[in-house]
């Protein structure tokens, strides 16, 4: 069905989630308090369906029709005939809730609300609203446009019904949608920590280099880009402080602990891609660190990530975060991991994974090896995640 759809905020996201919901076949108001943003937000779009007919996705006259379909204001009242509002401004809960308190006036009784957070919880952002039956979370990946995964994210007050529309909807936007709780990180931001992480543990204690860490997880593990090159491009100030917000969120599991050497990373200005410095350098001429290409210790490196990521999905299934299929698309529609690691614990075996997660465990005593139990239990009834 044809409607009307409102997009609040037209940074990275914003233009994105607008693109989207024009491509399929939706009118479009984006709105943004800064005029410039608009600006850029039009010609970005403009520029990447002119690509997309270039490409033969689109012909000439429905490329222009998208165009037509999109208007761009400053006012918020021009979202006032929305059948959805999808907001994606700057990530601060007492903005958002200034933004959906006037956005609750403008819009009719039936229209959905919904935030684009990627830190914030459903139900604190809610709490301001008259009416929270009708908000919810639609999360999606950046880039919007190309990313297919879609976390859809009811919060406590949220009415079923609604959740099923939207569920609905954004799956007839050609995206891949999960349905998943209201906690910390969602699915990938929370089942993805220990990529990170644990890569930055092991360079900490020694083991391997970055390159040589990247070079394991991408040769040996199939991963398309390693912890250490994906870090640099998502920026270490951005990759840094949702560790630290998923960690706070957690009551300071130590299973999400920051790593010293990313914060130092951070503070040192060294960010990444942008900054031509991250843990890579990237200024022109500069040469790239190569990997110590030993077999050996690649599995080593690769295996105990690997593990590691497997008890994070098993404990997002174990606390209910979503279904064992959910689980799995969201790391391969979200974060392009080559399986979904509960399949991949199906594979290799669960006996075999809590096995090695023992050995870390009775090795460091530390909890962030703890086996998650539904593991435990998987080996003992000698079932699948996957059925
Ligand atoms: N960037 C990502 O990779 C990513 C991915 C998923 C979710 N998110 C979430 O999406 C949201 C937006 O992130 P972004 O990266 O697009 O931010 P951004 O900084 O690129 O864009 C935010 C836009 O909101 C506008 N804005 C700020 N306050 C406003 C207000 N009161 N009314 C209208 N417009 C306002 C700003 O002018 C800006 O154009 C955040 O909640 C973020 O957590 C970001």
């Amino acid at each position: 069905m044809k409607a009307i759809i409102g997009v609040v905020g037209a940074g990275t996201m914003g233009a994105g989630i607008a693109q989207v919901a024009a491509q399929a076949g939706h009118s479009v108001v984006l709105t943004d308090t800064n005029p410039d943003q608009l600006q850029r937000a039009e010609q970005q779009i403009v520029k990447s369906l002119d690509k997309l007919v270039e490409k033969g996705k689109f012909s000439f006259e429905q490329a222009e029709a998208i165009k037509a379909s999109l208007t761009y204001s400053s006012q918020l009242s021009d979202h006032s005939a929305a059948s959805l509002v999808i907001e994606a401004i700057v990530e601060k809960l007492d903005i958002k809730h200034q933004l959906f308190a006037q956005l609750e006036q403008t819009v009719g009784p039936n229209c959905i609300l919904a935030s684009n957070t990627s830190s914030l919880s459903i139900a604190s952002i809610g709490a301001c609203l008259k009416d929270a039956s009708r908000f919810l979370g639609i999360h999606f990946f950046n880039p919007a446009t190309i990313m297919p995964l879609v976390e859809v994210i009811p919060g406590v007050a949220t009415s079923h019904e609604y959740t099923n529309q939207i569920e609905q909807l954004i799956s007839s936007w050609h995206k891949t949608v999960v349905v998943c709780k209201d906690t910390p990180g969602f699915i990938v931001n929370r089942v993805a920590r220990p990529f990170y992480g644990e890569a930055l543990r092991i360079y900490e204690e020694g083991l391997a280099d970055f390159a040589t860490i990247d070079w394991a997880m991408t040769e040996i593990g199939g991963f398309k880009m390693g912890p250490f090159t994906l870090m640099d491009y998502i920026g270490n100030d951005i990759n840094y402080t949702v560790t630290e917000t998923v960690f706070a969120a957690f009551y300071y599991d130590p299973r999400f602990k920051p790593s010293f050497t990313q914060k130092r990373h951070m503070e040192a200005g060294f960010l990444g891609r942008k900054t031509n410095r991250g843990f890579y350098d990237y200024k022109e001429g500069s040469s790239q660190p190569t990997p110590t290409k030993d077999p050996i210790l690649g599995k080593l490196i690769f295996e105990r990530i690997l593990v590691l990521l497997i008890n994070e999905a098993a404990d997002a299934l174990f606390m209910q975060v979503a279904s064992p299929n959910a689980v799995d698309l969201a790391m391969t529609k979200g974060v392009n991991y080559p399986k979904g690691l509960l399949a991949w614990a199906d594979e290799l075996g669960a006996e075999w994974v809590l096995d090695k997660l023992e050995t870390l465990f009775s090795e460091y005593g530390e909890d962030r090896y703890r086996p998650n139990p539904l593991l435990r239990r998987k080996v003992r009834e000698q079932s699948k995640f996957i059925l």
